[in-house]
């Protein structure tokens, strides 16, 4: 896979961000855990929807996953090895609660509080994402995020970790990409719970909204010093050509991808409402960063008789780079995406929570993986991220995804993001050459 369509440009140093810049590498609970019914951990959606025939490719599921709850002494070594100084992790709300509130589970807890102190101890700043989809599946039959007991059950969850954690782990993420939990986990139904309801989506959207907002209040009781925000996945957005339709289309597609979560966070209400008093007033909380996670742009056309929005992403043009899931390889798209946020929101800090590229890894006789396609994409990203911060967007962190290749969701494990490569037969560890140049690049100026 080559970079046909990507103009030259100079490798970043470390020099060109402020030296106090957060570095990091990002991973989540179910894709990297493994020990799916150790200590009490109870059943949640993704166990349910990857044990469910032909949803999950070549029926992997994240039972073993890369074992990271045994193994993660040598990930977080690898971590540090890097050089890097933050980690963004899930918290499984299995591990802690079922579906019937009662006591948290302590042994959940204490996994955590061991690998929060494995960090601290490897010099790695604790960032701690509340819901990265492992939702337990109990509550999904109790009608999952279309519930609206599903926010007062993640806030008991929600209060049961800060209150554990919260006197070493200071930054917190309410949720990872709503959109992917609404959207795609109950209307495209390519997600768990794989439901295929519009309307259930836009109700799941507004409960984990208003879940985030509620939580905002609480991690702060609990946590001296907390510094909360979300994490949204996010794409600059183009119309296929300037028609009048496909520029209809786009501002439709604008409203559901971008306006329909951004709006409510700061304040200014749906596109349209379908809420209770003080929903907004609740979702609007002031937050201390935005996490913004980044992989391509989308090009929009108008689709007639396609969803309920009657638009489609087109696939990337002939000639396009892509990576090996196919996402187009776009690194202005970062620098045109957080121009456009800082615009139109003036969100104050943002960290970059996530951004990071699959290919295709081989192992060479001796061991070594040359996945230059990946460190290319990184330095891109990187150069482009610098261009934003020159242009005034306050961008003060970024964390790669992700540390260890892992469970790429239905995709299984045949897509490998990670700057570790990981054997699944082995569980063997090794730095590629992505995760090399990190580390240099790191530790030079
Ligand atoms: C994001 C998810 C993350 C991972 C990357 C590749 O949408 O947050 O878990 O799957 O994509």
């Amino acid at each position: 896979m080559t970079t046909p369509s990507l103009a030259p440009f100079h490798a970043p140093r470390r020099s060109d961000f402020a030296s106090d810049f957060l570095w990091g590498s990002a991973t989540s609970s179910y894709q990297i855990e493994g020990a799916a019914r150790a200590d009490g951990r109870v059943e949640s959606i993704w166990d349910r929807f990857a044990a469910t025939p032909g949803r999950v490719a070549d029926g992997a599921s994240g039972e073993v996953a890369c074992d990271h709850y045994h193994r993660w002494p040598e990930d977080f070594d690898l971590a540090r090895q890097m050089g890097t100084r933050a980690y963004r992790f899930s918290i499984a709300w299995p591990r802690i609660f079922g579906a019937d509130g009662g006591a948290p589970n302590e042994a959940g807890l204490d996994f955590y509080s061991r690998l929060v102190d494995g960090m601290l101890e490897r010099g790695l700043e604790p960032w701690a994402t509340l819901y990265h989809w492992d939702l337990p599946q109990a509550l999904q039959e109790q009608g999952g995020w279309n519930a609206r007991a599903t926010v007062d059950a993640y806030l008991a969850f929600v209060d049961a970790v800060t209150r554990r954690l919260g006197d070493r782990v200071k930054h917190w993420i309410t949720h990872n990409e709503p959109w992917c939990t609404a959207i795609i986990g109950n209307y495209e139904g390519l997600h768990a719970p794989g439901l295929t309801d519009f309307k259930t989506a836009l109700q799941v959207c507004h409960h984990v909204l208003l879940s985030h907002g509620r939580a905002v209040p609480v991690i702060r009781a609990n946590v001296a010093e907390a510094r909360v925000g979300i994490a949204l996945s996010l794409h600059p957005l183009r119309a296929a050509s300037a028609s009048a339709a496909d520029q209809a289309a786009l501002a439709r597609h604008d409203g559901l991808r971008y306006r329909w979560f951004l709006d409510p966070l700061f304040g200014r209400g749906y596109p349209q409402a379908i809420v209770e008093p003080g929903d907004m007033e609740a979702i609007a909380v002031a937050t201390d960063f935005l996490g913004v996670n980044y992989y391509f742009p989308e090009t929009v056309e108008h689709a007639p008789g396609d969803g309920p929005l009657e638009t489609r992403v087109q696939p990337p043009a002939p000639g396009t780079a892509i990576t090996a899931l196919g996402w187009p390889v776009a690194p202005q798209g970062l620098t045109e995406l957080l121009l456009r946020i800082e615009a139109d929101y003036h969100p104050g800090p943002i960290y970059i929570t996530e951004n990071g590229s699959c290919y295709d890894d081989v192992v060479d006789a001796d061991g070594a993986i040359d996945d230059v396609e990946r460190r290319d994409y990184l330095q891109r990203h990187l150069a482009a991220l610098k261009d934003a911060i020159a242009a005034g967007v306050p961008v003060k962190g970024y964390f790669a995804w992700s540390l260890i290749d892992n469970f790429e969701w239905a995709e299984g494990y045949r897509r490998r993001f990670g700057l570790v490569h990981v054997d699944f037969a082995t569980q063997q560890r090794r730095l590629k050459a992505s995760g090399r140049w990190y580390g240099q690049f790191l530790a030079g100026a």
